[in-house]
């Protein structure tokens, strides 16, 4: 059997950094192409092979392997001096890129950067916490239609009276929130023009590429980033990320037609983590935070935040399934829970008397929200890579059934540690 159907697609399940690349990285070595779909350098995908550490932030996470091609789609958006910095990294690590990137992706310039400081600081209690890599900037821009793609860096003309409009507009702003940005329109020309240059070669219509693939039967991984509740529309807006995180989003972020995806894995993790600001219903107090933050190393892998942490939320993982159409789940850092002697699961939300066991829109709920729990059992032992599911405690067995029934979606793969090794296939 082999591990992927011919398109599958990697989605992250709760609030980013489940582990999505080193499940991505577990399967890429069967696909042809590796695609991220949504997203920018605002992603960090930590993937682990034979010891040696890759930190991905806008490359797929199959890279690390020799066949697969890397695809960026037209979702995401791409700051190209972090692109080339990212095929440097690459590079250095002994890795030719195999890449392609696509002409219609958005591209993020520095007065994106500057607006998304500003707006982080004008938003107040209602920021999201960015990850000031200009991401809210970049996509309004895209749907204002002055954006840049990348096709435009490749002719001057073009570049530079669409440049002209998008720079004025954001200067404007920036000097309105009376936020200092000294970059000249014509320094911002000629060093993109440059990028462009460097790029060139990577530049594709990936969604023509990408469908032919389909008609010829290779296979295909899309690789999400962030997750579920950072989704734009279905996520606990405004507290999101600027794009769509979820499945559907796939055929509008690359081109390639819905219908052919067979496969969606979303990837949970056993507990919950959060880097940025949002209502968080099962977060753990401060005191008791520390002690599984520091278990499960939940420091952001772009920013180095530390990320808030709390117990496995039932309702945001059922909106996950529901959502996402997922086949099923992946059940990562089962082994940062060995030693809790209960784990409490989240099933619903009591909110002013009532009880929510549907993720609600309403802002003012999420501020209400108190967890209802339900006490589950911990494990001492720490399960054994050549047993199997089989071998797993039996307790880690009954948390992983619990979770099946709640939310209604099969587990088929649990993740005990970070390497590639470490993940145990349930048959
Ligand atoms: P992503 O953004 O979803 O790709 O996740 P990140 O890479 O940002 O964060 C997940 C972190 O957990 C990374 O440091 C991974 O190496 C690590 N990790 C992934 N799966 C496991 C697991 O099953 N156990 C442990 N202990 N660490 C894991
Ligand atoms: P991966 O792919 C965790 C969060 C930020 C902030 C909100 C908006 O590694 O799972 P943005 O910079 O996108 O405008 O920030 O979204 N965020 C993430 N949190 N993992 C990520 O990516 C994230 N990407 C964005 O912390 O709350
Ligand atoms: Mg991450």
């Amino acid at each position: 059997m082999t591990k992927t159907s011919n398109v599958s697609v990697i989605i992250g399940a709760q609030w980013g950094d489940e582990g999505k690349g080193k499940i991505t990285d577990v399967f890429a070595g069967e696909a042809a192409y590796v695609v991220r779909f949504q997203g920018g350098n605002n992603a960090g995908h930590t993937v682990i092979v034979n010891g040696k550490t890759f930190k991905l932030h806008l490359i797929p996470s199959g890279v690390i392997y020799d066949t697969p091609i890397s695809v960026i789609g037209n979702g995401v958006v791409i700051d190209p001096k972090a692109l080339i910095d990212e095929i440097n990294y690459i590079r250095k690590k002994g890795i030719e890129p195999r890449l392609m990137v696509s002409d219609r992706a958005h591209v993020i310039f520095p007065y994106h950067i500057a607006m998304d400081d500003a707006l982080t600081g004008h938003q107040g209690d209602l920021a999201a916490g960015s990850t000031k890599r200009g991401i809210a900037p970049v996509y309004a821009d895209k749907m204002y239609r002055h954006g840049i793609r990348m096709t435009d860096l490749l002719e001057p003309d073009i570049l530079k009276e669409k440049l002209s409009t998008a720079y004025s507009f954001n200067c404007r702003i920036l000097k309105a929130m009376d936020f200092e940005f000294k970059e000249t329109q014509e320094s911002i020309f000629e060093k993109y023009l440059e990028y462009g240059q460097t790029l060139k070669s990577y530049i594709n219509d990936v969604s023509v590429v990408l469908s032919q693939a389909v008609k010829d039967g290779k296979p295909i991984l899309f690789e999400g980033a962030q997750g579920m509740s950072l989704d734009v529309d279905h996520g606990i807006y405004p507290h999101t990320t600027s794009s769509n995180t979820t499945a559907g989003h796939i055929s509008a972020g690359t081109g390639v037609c819905y219908r052919n995806i067979q496969r969606v894995i979303g990837i949970a993790k056993a507990y919950v983590s959060r880097v940025g600001i949002s209502p968080f219903p099962t977060e753990l107090p401060e005191n008791d935070a520390k002690a599984l933050r520091d278990k499960g190393n939940e420091y952001g892998t772009t920013t180095g935040r530390p990320r808030r942490v709390g117990w496995l939320d039932l309702v945001q993982l059922r909106q996950a399934v529901r959502v996402n159409g997922l086949t099923e789940i992946t059940l990562t850092k089962l082994d940062v829970l060995t030693g809790f002697k209960e784990l409490p699961v989240c099933t619903g939300y009591k909110v002013d008397g009532r009880i929510v066991t549907e993720m609600p829109a309403s802002l003012s709920a999420y501020r209400q929200a108190e967890p209802i729990y339900e006490i589950l059992q911990g494990w001492n032992e720490t399960p054994d890579l050549d047993a199997g599911y089989d071998g797993l405690p039996s307790a880690m067995k009954t948390y992983i059934s619990y979770i099946e029934n709640a939310v209604d979606c099969p587990i088929s793969i649990i993740s005990v540690g970070p390497q590639r090794h470490e993940t145990i296939f349930k048959q």
